[in-house]
């Protein structure tokens, strides 16, 4: 049975290509093997075929549970730091039964709820940096979107704990956002004290702190507990399952600590890059600031998610650069055609995010921001793909776009602000998902006067 090509180098080249320049990489292969090709990331496993054509794709997510399924052992990589009961390494029944529960809280009327949080923490963190003094964009988004799932988790995020718990994640992910943490993940080998050069020693003591103030918490909530509450914690603290037990603390933790940390990092980059592209190309912004002025004072938080032009430049920026350049890998179950080949059960295949959005015959001119693609045409869930499809489909996807057109409505009519320099910025491997090659540096010229105008002479951004 002949399987699709790939890379023919050794298998420890494969994996470095992949954690240094995963984009270039899978281009590359792309460009030399067509729609699909196997690269080798570990021993004794298959390649993992990485799918771009949409139509291969609809196949592998539409037939989870069928012909494919979503494995969550396959997900070991977030393990050291996610566990072994994170709904992203649960697999079958169990991570079903963690997808429902963890739903009703981050959509809905209980997501609309943070519109007040996620506007006032925005204001609150924009207003600390001085006008004419350069920041990077991207500390200021995290900071905002670090306290907004704090929120909705533990339904605090200015306590001593909250904030000092903040602090140690944003060092944690720091320190894992290195191409060389991410070999660690690799090579498991590699993941143990080596003296002075300690990274993963370090980076397993900041999680053991992280972890100490996630029990702190727990533990407070069970001897104090509230029936008023309606944050995450709370809920998962009343879950039972069908044989009527409550989550461990092991699982507690397991499953604060991915909504922690998938809540806010992923959204973080995506905010800072629409701040980027916003500010690099003047007609967005000239568009943009228009439809946003055009709200008045005070809009509500449901008129601006909305908004077109908002809603277009939103989707664009998770097109170009995708934070996650890939769902995660789907294992054939029984013997399957796709894109032309069969293929036995056991093979592994993943959803390229970043090569689907990058094909020309979709979006023509890949690589230009065009938020008008998006007026222009509607895309099908296979053609544009930022939160992945299917069984493992992202459960942040409607808060992660709520908390990005709110916060950046807030910034762009409360503030006129600049990029410090012309330089491009690309897209580069942080940690398991992408972010800036280098940072994004802005700075507050002053504050912004709403003029509503008409918008019927706004002009295209092409
Ligand atoms: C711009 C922001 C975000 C992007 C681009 C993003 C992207 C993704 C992608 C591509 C997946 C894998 C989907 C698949 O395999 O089909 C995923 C999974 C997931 N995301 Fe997000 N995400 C974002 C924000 C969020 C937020 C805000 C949360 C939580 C509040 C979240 C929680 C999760 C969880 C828990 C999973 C695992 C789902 C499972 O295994 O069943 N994400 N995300």
């Amino acid at each position: 049975m002949q399987l699709p090509k790939g890379p023919q180098t050794p298998l420890f080249i494969q994996v470095l290509r992949w954690v240094f320049s995963p984009m270039s990489f899978m281009e590359e292969c792309a460009q030399r093997y067509g729609d699909i090709f196997g690269i080798r990331l570990a021993k004794d496993v298959p390649p993992i075929l990485f799918l771009s054509n949409p139509k291969d794709i609809q196949q592998i997510l539409t037939n989870d549970t069928n012909q494919l399924e979503a494995p969550g052992e396959w997900n070991d990589l977030f393990k050291p730091l996610l566990g072994s009961y994170s709904v992203i390494t649960l697999s079958g029944e169990e991570h079903q039964r963690q997808r429902q529960l963890l739903m009703p809280p981050i959509h809905g009327e209980r997501m609309r709820g943070y519109g007040q949080v996620i506007t006032d923490v925005t204001e609150k963190v924009i207003n600390q940096y001085q006008i004419d003094q350069p920041f990077n964009i991207r500390s200021a988004t995290q900071a905002i979107t670090l306290r907004v799932i704090m929120q909705a988790v533990f339904g605090l995020h200015d306590s001593p704990r909250a904030k000092k718990l903040q602090h140690l994640l944003s060092e944690l992910l720091e320190k894992g956002s290195s191409p060389l943490s991410v070999a660690f993940l690799y090579f498991p080998a590699l993941q143990r004290d080596f003296g002075p050069i300690n990274l993963w020693g370090e980076q397993m003591r900041l999680q053991q702190q992280v972890d100490e103030l996630i029990y702190q918490e727990i533990q407070e909530r069970q001897e104090n507990p509230d029936s008023l509450r309606t944050d995450i914690l709370s809920l998962l603290m009343d879950a039972k399952d069908a044989e009527g037990q409550s989550m461990t603390d092991v699982e507690l933790r397991d499953e604060l600590m991915t909504l922690l940390i998938a809540g806010h990092e992923t959204t973080a980059t995506a905010l800072a890059w629409a701040m980027y592209w916003v500010h690099k190309v003047p007609a967005v912004k000239e568009k943009l600031l228009q439809e946003l002025d055009n709200l008045g004072d005070n809009p509500d938080s449901n008129t601006i998610f909305k908004l077109p032009y908002l809603s277009a430049v939103c989707s664009e920026t998770l097109r170009i650069y995708p934070v996650a350049m890939l769902t995660f890998a789907r294992r054939v179950k029984t013997t399957i055609s796709l894109g032309g080949y069969e293929l036995p059960p056991g093979t592994p295949v993943i959803g390229s995010i970043y090569l689907t959005h990058q094909r020309e015959d979709l979006y023509p001119q890949p690589k230009k921001f065009k938020p008008e693609r998006f007026l222009e045409k509607q895309f099908s869930p296979y053609e544009y793909l930022p939160f992945g499809g299917g069984a493992r489909r992202c459960l942040g996807l409607a808060f992660a776009q709520w908390e990005m057109k709110l916060a950046l409505a807030k910034i762009l009519s409360s503030y006129e602000l600049e990029l410090v320099n012309r330089r491009e910025v690309r897209p580069k491997r942080r940690g398991l998902v992408t972010g800036p090659d280098h940072p994004i540096e802005m700075v507050i010229k002053g504050k912004r006067q709403i003029k509503p105008r008409s918008l019927e002479r706004v002009g295209s951004a092409e």
